[in-house]
């Protein structure tokens, strides 16, 4: 692999209990090339979401991640950060989207305004240059820019993802963490935001770690995945040999319990 982008190397992340801890995240390690698309599976709780807060610097108490863990983003370790530079670090190298980001919206805050406050915040914009980047970033995810003025609930769930998404693109973060981005919307909108997102990808280069419940779903999105069980990392391999060949016994068990939609055939 060339120089990886993302490189999570032995993390081990436990939620501490007034009695016992318990580890959620248990020496974890992969790497993500700069432009792939690294996908995260396993079974609820497995530790998927713990991993992509830690990724993201935004994991909190009882979470802590013990010594000897790194997460280089680029090289640098994004668990040394100081307050400073973990509020760049936060949107312009790194940006989320979760299940629920479409709620994330504010109800009484314009689209544009919205924008606004990222780009006047991170990239020191006028509101005549931020209303310029809007367009640009609305035209990328299908939403006319002149909707702008609108205010959320004048969107359906899916373009409020959509309008999430593009704020998330609007600093042209590196890497983009998205855990269940898609989830609560129908299969056809779904596919729809994932297919613009790899456009999207394809334009701008940025890495993306992806999780999702949906297996077939991340063996057509994903260039690599890496299979979870109980807090480890039990297989990692490309996102067609993962499916075609799996080699632990909990990923084919992975396979079984999974109805194809597809007749059996995903690639
Ligand atoms: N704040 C917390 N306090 C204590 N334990 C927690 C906390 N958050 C998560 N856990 C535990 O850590 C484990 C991993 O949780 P995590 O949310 O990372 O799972 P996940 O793989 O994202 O699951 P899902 O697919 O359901 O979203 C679970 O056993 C969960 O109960
Ligand atoms: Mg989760």
């Amino acid at each position: 692999m060339t120089q990886p982008l993302l490189s999570v190397k032995n993390l081990t992340i436990d939620y501490i209990g007034e009695e016992k801890d318990f580890r959620a995240v248990d020496n974890v390690s992969f790497d993500v090339a700069p432009g792939e698309v690294f996908g995260l599976a396993g079974e609820s709780g497995c530790g998927k979401s713990t991993i992509a807060f830690a990724i993201s610097r935004l994991h909190k108490p009882p979470a802590l991640i013990r010594k000897d863990s790194q997460i280089l983003l680029a090289g640098r370790d994004v668990l040394d950060l100081d307050p400073k530079a973990l509020s760049a670090f936060r949107w312009r190298e790194v940006a989320m989207v979760f299940q629920s980001a479409m709620n994330s919206l504010n109800p009484v805050l314009r689209i544009e305004d919205q924008f606004y406050d990222v780009l006047r915040t991170h990239k020191g914009m006028t509101k005549a240059q931020a209303r310029e980047r809007t367009a640009e970033m609305l035209r990328l995810v299908d939403i006319a820019p002149d909707r702008m003025r609108n205010y959320p609930h004048q969107f359906s769930g899916g373009m409020r993802q959509r309008i999430v998404i593009a704020i998330c693109m609007a600093l042209d973060p590196q890497l983009v963490v998205m855990d269940e981005p898609t989830t609560a919307l129908d299969v056809v909108v779904q596919r729809e935001i994932l297919q613009r997102i790899n456009e999207l990808r394809k334009q701008f280069g940025f890495s993306v770690l992806f999780i999702t419940h949906d297996l077939g779903l991340m063996v057509q999105f994903c260039d690599r995945i890496g299979i979870m069980l109980q807090g480890k990392l039990v297989e990692q391999n490309s996102a067609e040999a993962i499916y075609k060949v799996p080699q632990h016994e909990y990923t084919r068990k992975l396979w079984a319990s999974f109805p194809s939609l597809h007749g059996g055939v995903l690639l």
